[in-house]
C-alpha cells in the first residue's frame, strides 16, 4: 500500500514518513521546499537506509497534483503541506488561506477521481479557548482566533463534507496538540526558519546559544503558576498515531466515512513546567525571563485522548524527559552541520 506525504521533508512530515515505511508502508513525498531544506529528507533516507520517493511539486498547482495522482497509485493521503505561523497567518491572511485552501482542494478533487483516502493533519486550534478541559472530539470548535486556525477549521469541513458527498472516499482528522521533541536518531527534527515562534525550538536554541534569552510571554494566567498550561505531544508519538489512523483506514475499519482523533497525552505542563523538565532532563540552566502576554494565546488547552486511545489503539508513550533530550540532541546535531 502506498501512501503520499504531503509536505513530507518538514517536521512532522518526515518523522511520519519514518514510521510508515517501518510498519511496511511504501511512501512517497512530495513537498516544494518552501518551509524547509533538505536536512529532515536527508535524515529520513539516513534513518531508513534508503532513498524514499521524493517529488518536488507545489500542492497549489492543480496541474502538478493531477500528474502526481496519475503517475503514482495512492492508497491513502496524509496532508502536511500548509503554512503553520500563527501571527504571520495574521499579517498574510491571503497568503494562508490561497496556499493552505488550495492545496487542500486540489488533493481532495484528486482523491474523489482515484477513491483515494485522506488523513488531515488538523490542530487543536480549532477549539479555540476551550470552556473547559481537557477537550474531547466532542468539545465545540469556538471562533478561530487566527486565519492559520480558521484554515484548520475550513479544511476539516472540506474533508467532512467530501467524505459524505462522494462514497469512494474516506477521510481522518487528527487534532494534534502541541508537536515537540525530534527522532532518538537525532537525524531528524524541527527546523524553525528564522526566529522560532513555538517554546521548544525556542528553548534549544537558547539553551545552545543561538538565541540570548527565552522571554516567557506572560506570568499572570490564572493557571497554578501563572503561565499558560499545554498538551506537549512527542513527535514520534504522534508520528505513530499516523500509523494507526492509516492502517485503521486502509483495513476498513473506520465506524464511518469522516471520524476525528484528539493526538496528545492528556497531560498538560506550564510553560515553566516546561523550562524546569528541559532543565533537569539535559542538566542545563535555562537563560529566560517573564515578558508580556502574547496575543492570541489561550490560557490552557490539553486533550482528553481516550478515543484516539480506544479506537486507534494509541497512547502517548514517551516521557517529556525522553522528549526534550531528543530536542537537546537535535539541536547539537544541526549546530554540526553549520
Ligand atoms: C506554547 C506556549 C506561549 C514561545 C501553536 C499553534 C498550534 C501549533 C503549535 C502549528 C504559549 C509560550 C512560546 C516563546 C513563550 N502550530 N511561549 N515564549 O501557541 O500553543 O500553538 O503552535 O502546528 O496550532 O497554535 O504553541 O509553542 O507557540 O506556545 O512563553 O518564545 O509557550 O505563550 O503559552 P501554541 P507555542
Amino acid at each position: 500500500m502506498r501512501v503520499l506525504v504531503s509536505g513530507g521533508a518538514g517536521f512532522i512530515g518526515s518523522h511520519v514518513t519514518v514510521e510508515l515505511f517501518q510498519a511496511g508502508y511504501d511512501v512517497l513525498i512530495a513537498d516544494n521546499f518552501s518551509n524547509c531544506d533538505d536536512t529532515n529528507y536527508n535524515g529520513v533516507c539516513k534513518i531508513l537506509g534508503c532513498e524514499i520517493p521524493l517529488v518536488r511539486m507545489d500542492f497549489c498547482d492543480s496541474a502538478e497534483v493531477e500528474a502526481l495522482f496519475n503517475r503514482f497509485k495512492i492508497d491513502a493521503v496524509i496532508h502536511f503541506a500548509a503554512y503553520k505561523a500563527v501571527g504571520e497567518s495574521v499579517a498574510e491572511p491571503l497568503k494562508y488561506y490561497q496556499n493552505n485552501l488550495d492545496s487542500f482542494l486540489n488533493i481532495l478533487g484528486q482523491a474523489k477521481v482515484h477513491g483515494c483516502n485522506v488523513l488531515f493533519s488538523s490542530s487543536a486550534t480549532v477549539y479555540g479557548e476551550p470552556e473547559q478541559c481537557p477537550v474531547t472530539e466532542e468539545s465545540p470548535r469556538l471562533p478561530a482566533t487566527s486565519p492559520y486556525g480558521n484554515t484548520k477549521q475550513m479544511c476539516e469541513d472540506f474533508l467532512s463534507d467530501s467524505v459524505n458527498a462522494y462514497d469512494n472516499i474516506k477521510g481522518i482528522s487528527l487534532r494534534y496538540f502541541n508537536p515537540i521533541g525530534a527522532h532518538p536518531s537525532a537525524l531528524i527534527g524541527e527546523l524553525p526558519r528564522g526566529v522560532p515562534n513555538n517554546l521548544a525550538p525556542f528553548i534549544t536554541q537558547t539553551a545552545i546559544g543561538k538565541r540570548e534569552k527565552l522571554r516567557v510571554f506572560g506570568n499572570d494566567y490564572p493557571t497554578p503558576d501563572g503561565t499558560c498550561l499545554r498538551d506537549y505531544i512527542d513527535i514520534v508519538d504522534l508520528a505513530k498515531a499516523h500509523v494507526c489512523a492509516v492502517k485503521r483506514m486502509l483495513e476498513d475499519k473506520m465506524e464511518s466515512p469522516y471520524e476525528i482523533f484528539n493526538i496528545g497525552t492528556g497531560t498538560a505542563l506550564s510553560v515553566l513546567e516546561l523550562i524546569t523538565a528541559f532543565e533537569k532532563a539535559n542538566g542545563i540552566k535555562l537563560n529566560w525571563e517573564f515578558a508580556p502576554r502574547r496575543d492570541g494565546d489561550v490560557t490552557a488547552i490539553w486533550a482528553d485522548p481516550s478515543l484516539a486511545n480506544k479506537k486507534l489503539g494509541w497512547k502517548a508513550e514517551r516521557s517529556i524527559e525522553q522528549t526534550l533530550a531528543a530536542a537537546w540532541a537535535w539541536e547539537k546535531y544541526i549546530c554540526t552541520l553549520g
